[in-house]
């Protein structure tokens, strides 16, 4: 397994757990830190997290595995979070969900045989004014029809392409 954290990291995330009075409240930051290098967090991340914190791997995996924004197994170069809270039910959710899982060829959970787009379920992403909505990386996405979504697809595929 490649190395999960460079020594710069290391030493960069232990100045900032110095700096804290309660380490847990940077557990989700040192397992952001893992998966940036690695792409999710495996046991081994949790692990290095644990030592990181002073905390036990349980604790820390606790977290990780509540957290839907930290992958604790592989997810493909990009995660699709489509939100599935109330306002996006009410507004066409179902049907942008069911198209997303139709041109992909996969279900909630799965990652497309390219290893390009990894499709998961969210709560609220907090942009309820935009409904439906999904998350794509950093990026947010609403208001979303079946010929909208279709685009933004191809646009994000093609930027792993690039
Ligand atoms: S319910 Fe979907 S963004 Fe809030």
């Amino acid at each position: 397994m490649a190395e999960l954290l460079s020594a710069e990291e290391i030493i960069e995330l232990k100045g900032q757990i110095a700096a804290v009075h309660e380490p847990r409240e940077l557990i989700i930051e040192v397992l952001q830190a893992v998966q940036k290098s690695h792409g999710w967090v495996p046991d081994a991340g949790v692990k290095l997290a644990a030592e990181l914190l002073g905390l036990s791997p349980l604790q820390v995996d606790e977290v990780a595995t509540f957290y839907d924004k930290i992958y604790r197994s592989p997810v493909g170069r990009k995660v699709i979070h489509v939100c599935d809270s109330i306002c996006c039910w009410t507004r066409g959710t179902e049907l942008v969900y069911r198209h997303l899982q139709q041109v992909l060829g996969i279900v909630p959970g799965e990652t497309t045989s390219d290893g390009c787009f990894t499709l998961l379920p969210t709560c609220c992403l907090g942009a309820c004014d935009k409904s439906p909505a999904m998350r794509i990386g950093d990026r947010l996405y609403g208001e979303l029809t079946v010929e909208r979504v279709n685009t933004i697809l191809a646009d994000e595929r093609q930027e792993t392409e690039a």
